[in-house]
This record gives structure tokens, C-alpha cells and sequence, in this order.
């Protein structure tokens, strides 16, 4: 019997946007978009253009872009985000437009102030409404999973009868069980009239840890779409996790009756779990499934042994399945500039020569520092040298003073992208806190320091130092800078300056981007 497509609609750039801190600029978005599309993700839910003119902005720019994936902007349930959503996806080859209303008593009571029929009301019209606006229509019941579901029966038939293609059943505030959502699907799919026009959708969210499991459930219950972000990024705990719903089915087909299948290159999915978490500077813990670093990492000696007996004992899938090369390939300063290149080319990345140029030379400066450089330390590299948020300001030199009786001291030297330099120097709490009050002054930006971290890259004392910088500015907006160095007070502080440089690229790109004139 041959495998039923599942439709993966990708949300990363949508709800995975929506996690604090997440704040990505608008060429950002777009480095994303097209990794999905070569990932062969079948939607990509690219923004909500009324909310903002950068949302506008990037929706639009993937709808020029991005061809051979459906790209999708969510709007709520009236024409004016509609008609925003329609107008930035002009350019797609293929539109479609998301619009959502929520349907439980306690939404409709106390955050729409309406009565169950004025809901389905604009439920209908909004859906119309799309029509008019994109190839096509998805229509979500928001907070379905504690609807009632007579109620769901009906407003969903409605939306059907007005034109929605694809029902979409969010599971908002990550409430229900496999078990229960499982059974939500399956008495939509029995009892919604005309259900066989469209196509049953999951979008679940993970606040009790089960997201994925009920995603699954939805789709062995008749869905065949999921809706997912790579990293299992989101509001709260976030969404159903890619890579996670994409190995699940293709590791178990057998489970499913019929089976399923995507269209995913899997061989992408490390790849597009690294740029997302770059970019976005959400670390990924080291046991997240299928893209931790400990993910294919075997310690146990009876495993070990198992593993080197028989692959399969211990191991369900192979790290090169998700596009990890299964030797671990440790590169140093003799590798010379052609072995640099052809890693770089092994992992995916795509350089031009003068960012592989700008790559290589400071591979050497690390290599001359540290004898083992590995694929993490690459990945760093690249990110921190060539993937670079806008430089607004570009830490040019860095002086920290501290130890037992002395006062920290630190002092920084700046490059703006007019080129101009400025200094200044500051004492702190320590040598983070001076460098990062010298950055303060340096800049003229203070914005507030939320969290910092630092974590070792790769093993071993002479391991580069990672350090994740989380701001806030007078908005309330979060930010999150990261930076690399094998000295940590550096990369502290270049986290710090990245994590500005983010804020103030993402507040240019909300004044630049095209006013919403509809
Ligand atoms: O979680 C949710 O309900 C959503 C809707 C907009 C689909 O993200
Ligand atoms: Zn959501």
C-alpha cells in the first residue's frame, strides 16, 4: 500500500518568532526561508503582515523569493488582516492565508466578548474574505482542544462550506494528552460535514512536554498536516518540534495505518537546526532529540560494545540520516585552507569566497590557539565572522583588568558602521560587568542585561567559550546575542555587542520596512 503525503507546515518564522528573544531580522527570516525550502518543507508560514511592517516586509520578501513551497501569513478573523496578508503575499506562486478565531467558552467569554453564533459569523466571512485574497484558505479554531466540540462540528463545516481547505486544530495552551487529541481528530474527521474537502491539521503546543506525541496522535487519527518549527521553537515551551514529527514518521511508518510520509530531506535537518539556533541564539540542550549534541553520543560501555557489535542494538536512526557525517573529522592548523573549504562545503554551508576568505583566516587564528578544531567550533566560526547580525558596532579591541585586590577595570575600543571609533573605560562587579559598562558607554546604548551565560563549545581545557547575552529594550523586547572566543571575557563582551546590534537591526527594520497602506 502506498504511503499517505503528510503536509509539513513549517511555523518557525511565525510562532517560532513569538518566543521571547527569538527577534529575528528581516534578512535573517529570509536565510531561514530558504533553508526550509531546501529542508522541502510544503508550507512556510512566513509572518503575520498586519501585526508589524517588518512581518509585512518579510512575508512579502519570502512570497517573492522562495519558490516550489506554498507561503502562508496568518491573519485573524477580519479584513483588515486579511487584506494585509493578502497584499504581502501577492508575489507567491503559491498563497495561502491563515485566518483563526478562537472558539472555547473561555476565550469567546472573556477575551472576544462574544457570542458563540457572532463567532462563527466571522469565522465564515473571514474565510470568504481569504478566498478573495490567496490561492487558498486555512481557517484555525484557536484553543479547539477546550472547545466544545458540537461547537467545533459546526463552525468547522461552516468554514468549509465557505471555502477553507486545510482546518487547523491548535492545541493553544498545550492542554491535552496524545491520547485525548488523538480522539479530538478522530471525531472531527467522523463528524464534520463536508470534512472530506479538507485537510485535518495538528499545531500543538508543548506545555506539558507532549507536543510531538500529540501531533502523532493527530496524525495517526486522519491528519495530514502538521504544523511544526524547527527546534521545536514557540510561545511558552513551544511548538511540536520538525525534526522530531519528520524522524518519528520516518522511523515508525510502520505505525501508522496507513502509512505516511513527508516530504523532507532529512539529510537538511541538522542544518536547518543549526542556522535556526544561531540566528535566533536559542542554544540547543544537549539532549534535545535528534539534534542535541548528545543525540547520537553513546557513553555506556555495554552500549558502546553493542553499538560496535551491531549499529542497530542501540541505535534507531544514524546521525547521518538528519545530515551529520558519521566521522567525527577534527581539523587543525595544517589542514590547510583547501581541507577548511571542503569541510565547510561537507556541512552546507554555502560561502561565497569572500566569506570563506573572511572564514579561514580566522580559523587560523584559533588553530593557533587550540590544536583540534571541530565541526562545532566551525559552525561558531562561521556564525560569529560571516552570518553576523548587521554591525552597527564592531568590538575592535578589548582590555579587562581584574584578579584578588584589584579593582575590574575595562576598557573597549568600538567601530561603528560610519566608521568611526569610540572608547571609553568603566569599573564593574568584575570583569564582565566593567567590559560590558565600557560597551555601555562606548555605544550610548544601555539596554538592560536579563541573562548571561557561558558554556564550553566542544570539550577539553582548550575549548572556545560561548557566551549568550539576553537584553531588553525600553519596549520590553528581548534580544540575545552570542559570542565566540577561546578567551570568555571576549566572547561575553561580544556577546554583548551582538546582542545590540540585533536590537537595533530589528528596531531599523520596523521603521524601514514598507508602511501597510491598504
Ligand atoms: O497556538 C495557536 O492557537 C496559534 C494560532 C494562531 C493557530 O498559533
Ligand atoms: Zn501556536
Amino acid at each position: 500500500m502506498s504511503a499517505e503525503h503528510v503536509t509539513i507546515f513549517d511555523t518557525t518564522l511565525r510562532d517560532g518568532e513569538q518566543s521571547p528573544g527569538a527577534a529575528l531580522s528581516i534578512s535573517e527570516k529570509l536565510e531561514i526561508a530558504h533553508q526550509l525550502a531546501k529542508l522541502g518543507v510544503d508550507v512556510i508560514e512566513a509572518g503575520f503582515p498586519v501585526s508589524s511592517p517588518a512581518q509585512f516586509e518579510a512575508t512579502k520578501l519570502c512570497a517573492e523569493q522562495i519558490s516550489g513551497v506554498t507561503i502562508c501569513g496568518l491573519a485573524r478573523a477580519n479584513a483588515k488582516d486579511i487584506e494585509a496578508a493578502g497584499k504581502a503575499l501577492t508575489p507567491a506562486k503559491k498563497s495561502r492565508i491563515h485566518t483563526f478565531i478562537a472558539t472555547s467558552p473561555i476565550h469567546m467569554e472573556y477575551k472576544l466578548r462574544k457570542k458563540p453564533d457572532e463567532v462563527l459569523k466571522m469565522a465564515v466571512e473571514a474565510v470568504k474574505c481569504a478566498c478573495e485574497h490567496a490561492d487558498e484558505v486555512e481557517f484555525s479554531p484557536e484553543d479547539a482542544c477546550r472547545s466544545e466540540m458540537e461547537f467545533l462540528y459546526e463552525i468547522l463545516a461552516a468554514v468549509i462550506e465557505a471555502g477553507a481547505t486545510t482546518l487547523n486544530i491548535p492545541d493553544t495552551v498545550g492542554y491535552v494528552l496524545p491520547y485525548e487529541y488523538g480522539q479530538i481528530i478522530a471525531k472531527l474527521k467522523a463528524n464534520v460535514k463536508g470534512i472530506e474537502k479538507a485537510v485535518l491539521s495538528t499545531h500543538c503546543h508543548n506545555d506539558l512536554g507532549v507536543a510531538t506525541a500529540n501531533s502523532l496522535a493527530g496524525v495517526r487519527n486522519g491528519a495530514r498536516q502538521v504544523e511544526c518549527t524547527i527546534n521545536g521553537l514557540g510561545e511558552r515551551a513551544g511548538n511540536a518540534a520538525m525534526e522530531e514529527i519528520v524522524m518519528a514518521i520516518h522511523t515508525r511508518e510502520d505505525f501508522f495505518e496507513p502509512n505516511v510520509t513527508s516530504n523532507i530531506n532529512t539529510k537538511e535537518i541538522y542544518r536547518a537546526s543549526q542556522l535556526v539556533s544561531q540566528l535566533t541564539g536559542f542554544v540547543i540542550q544537549p539532549n534535545k532529540a535528534i539534534v542535541g549534541a548528545n543525540a547520537f553520543a553513546h557513553e555506556s560501555g555495554i552500549h558502546v560494545d553493542g553499538i560496535l557489535k551491531h549499529r542497530e542494538t542501540y541505535e534507531i536512526m544514524t546521525p547521518e540520516m538528519i545530515g551529520l557525517s558519521g566521522s567525527r573529522m577534527v581539523l587543525g592548523r595544517h589542514s590547510g585552507r583547501h581541507g577548511f573549504v571542503d569541510r565547510c562545503k561537507q556541512l552546507g554551508y554555502q560561502l561565497t569566497e569572500e566569506e570563506l576568505q573572511t572564514a579561514y583566516e580566522k580559523f587560523l587564528e584559533i588553530a593557533d590557539k587550540k590544536k583540534e578544531i571541530f565541526d562545532e567550533d566551525i559552525a561558531a566560526i562561521i556564525n560569529d565572522e560571516v552570518r553576523m547580525v548587521e554591525q552597527v558596532y564592531r568590538l575592535e579591541y578589548l582590555n579587562v583588568t581584574s584578579g584578588t585586590g584589584t579593582l575590574p577595570t575595562g576598557a573597549v575600543k568600538i567601530r561603528t558602521a560610519d566608521d568611526e571609533v569610540h572608547q571609553a573605560a568603566a569599573c564593574g562587579d568584575g570583569p564582565v560587568d566593567a567590559a560590558y559598562e565600557a560597551i555601555r558607554l562606548a555605544t550610548g546604548q544601555s539596554p538592560k542585561l536579563d541573562h548571561y551565560s557561558i558554556r564550553a563549545i566542544t570539550g577539553g581545557k582548550e575549548a572556545m567559550g560561548e557566551a549568550t547575552a539576553q537584553i531588553k529594550n525600553e519596549a520590553g523586547r528581548t534580544f540575545i546575542g552570542r559570542g565566540v572566543s577561546t578567551d570568555i571575557i571576549e566572547a561575553s563582551a561580544k556577546a554583548y555587542v551582538d546582542a545590540i546590534n540585533r536590537m537595533l537591526t530589528v528596531q531599523t527594520d520596523d521603521k524601514a520596512a514598507t508602511k501597510v497602506d491598504l
